[in-house]
């Protein structure tokens, strides 16, 4: 089963998928919108074609997603996992790949869904947050959850040491999921 990372940050996440041992797949691609972005760098290291699509220099988002998926039938991709990846899908993507799509958020969705989630879980003042992986579709954060796990908010936490502990988390559970949930899809076809 070949699979695209698709990232614009640090890459952390897409790391530990790359590196997890006895995946039910292969990283083949990784897709990247941000020219600058440190996963690009880090994605040299691995067996896997890096694909820096801009999207800044497309029409619309339907030519800068047409392109992404031209690459992805070249590679014969079966699935995509989001990690970090800033952008919401749109129709060209989701139409070829429905439910084929995962994302991971740092809360407990519906909690705090966009941007900067442990901003939202620190100034909510909660005690409780997490981590959750879901099936992406059209709307923000939106799509049926897969599997969830809940990180305590410490009375001492800054940012950094919230989304520390959410990443420790973050690290396990994604490789995890995407085992489970490729073995299942696998079983049921
Ligand atoms: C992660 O916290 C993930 O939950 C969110 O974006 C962050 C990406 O971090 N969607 P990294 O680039 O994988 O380090």
């Amino acid at each position: 089963i070949s699979a695209a990372i698709f990232a614009s940050g640090s890459g952390s996440n897409a790391e530990a998928i790359v590196q997890a041992s006895e995946l039910p797949c292969t990283i083949q691609l990784l897709v990247c919108d941000k020219p600058e972005a440190p996963v690009i760098s880090k994605a040299k290291e691995w067996d896997a074609e890096v694909f820096v699509c801009d999207p800044k220099t497309f029409e619309d988002k339907q030519a800068y997603e047409q392109a992404i998926l031209t690459k992805l039938q070249e590679k014969h991709i079966e699935w995509i996992f989001l990690a970090g990846y800033m952008r919401l899908i749109g129709p060209t993507l989701l139409e070829a790949y429905p439910e084929r799509i995962l994302n991971i958020h740092p809360s407990l969705l519906p909690a705090f869904a966009g941007k900067d989630a442990i901003g939202q879980a620190l100034s909510a003042g909660v005690k409780v947050s997490g981590v959750t992986i879901h099936f992406v579709d059209a709307g923000m954060d939106t799509g049926n959850i897969i599997a969830q796990e809940a990180v305590p908010v410490l009375e001492e936490d800054t940012h950094h040491t919230l989304h520390q502990r959410i990443q420790a988390i973050e690290h396990r559970l994604y490789p995890e999921t995407i085992s489970y949930i490729l073995k299942e899809r696998d079983r049921k076809e």
